[in-house]
């Protein structure tokens, strides 16, 4: 089952730039906040050994491409299939390869390291949780999440929202793992400052829910 229509993930996520006919995933990706998150993934892979990444809502690749050279293998995934097709053909060789899938249902691919990175932000709770789920049978070594806070203390957790481009932060709110409804295990990484008010948050998910005991 799809969760959403494909014309509907073009029109929102695919953010085909107007000047160049290129992707472009957004400002969360530029090098200013790209550089630092790779600086801390590359320094993870180093530590744990790190030999295939998974990279879930890939995007136009800016990010990933900063992985690359700290592992073996690199799969990136993602929900618009015209990106993808791009993404292969141009960056696509033996260790770098890009998958069409909708990350809520579809059954991922193998590796040690599984990234997501300002996806969940997009999605409605429901689909977070079914992204988590799916996730969660892959059985990772490690799974890795960004997402786009509020640095404010008494933001208000996991309001709901409708998927699409808009995030939590214009409601006040942000994705919190750790909290209900979700409420899994994390641990903070690194924190990126993005602006005066907010900040990327990079989290370690242990994957065993606090209210499965
Ligand atoms: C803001 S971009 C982030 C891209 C990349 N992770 C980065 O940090 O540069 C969000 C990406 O998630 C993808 N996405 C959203 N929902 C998805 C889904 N259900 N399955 C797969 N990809 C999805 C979008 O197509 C988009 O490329």
């Amino acid at each position: 089952m799809r969760t959403y229509s494909a014309k509907y993930i073009n029109v929102d996520f695919g953010m085909k730039t107007i000047l160049g006919g290129g992707y472009y995933s957004g400002k969360g990706s530029d090098d200013k906040y790209g550089i630092p998150y790779a600086e801390c993934i590359c320094d993870f892979c180093k530590k744990h050994n790190i030999k295939r990444i998974v990279d879930l809502g890939c995007g136009d690749f800016r990010v990933g491409s900063k992985l690359t050279g700290a592992c073996e293998y690199y799969t990136g995934v993602d929900c618009v299939e015209e990106l993808i097709r791009c993404n292969q053909k141009k960056y696509g060789n033996d260790k770098i390869a890009f998958l069409y899938k909708d990350i809520t249902d579809d059954e991922l691919p193998d590796g040690d390291l599984c990234l997501c990175r300002q996806v969940l932000q997009h999605l409605n709770n429901s689909q977070i949780q079914m992204v988590m789920e799916n996730i969660k049978r892959k059985n990772y070594k490690y799974v890795i999440i960004t997402e786009h806070l509020l640095n404010n203390p008494k933001t208000e957790k996991n309001l709901d929202k409708i998927s699409g481009m808009h995030t939590r932060l214009f409601l006040g709110s942000g994705v919190y793992l750790d909290s209900s409804p979700f409420n899994y295990e994390t641990q903070k990484l690194a924190c990126i400052p993005y602006d005066r008010k907010s900040h990327l948050e990079i989290m370690l998910v242990l994957l065993k829910r606090t209210d499965d005991r």
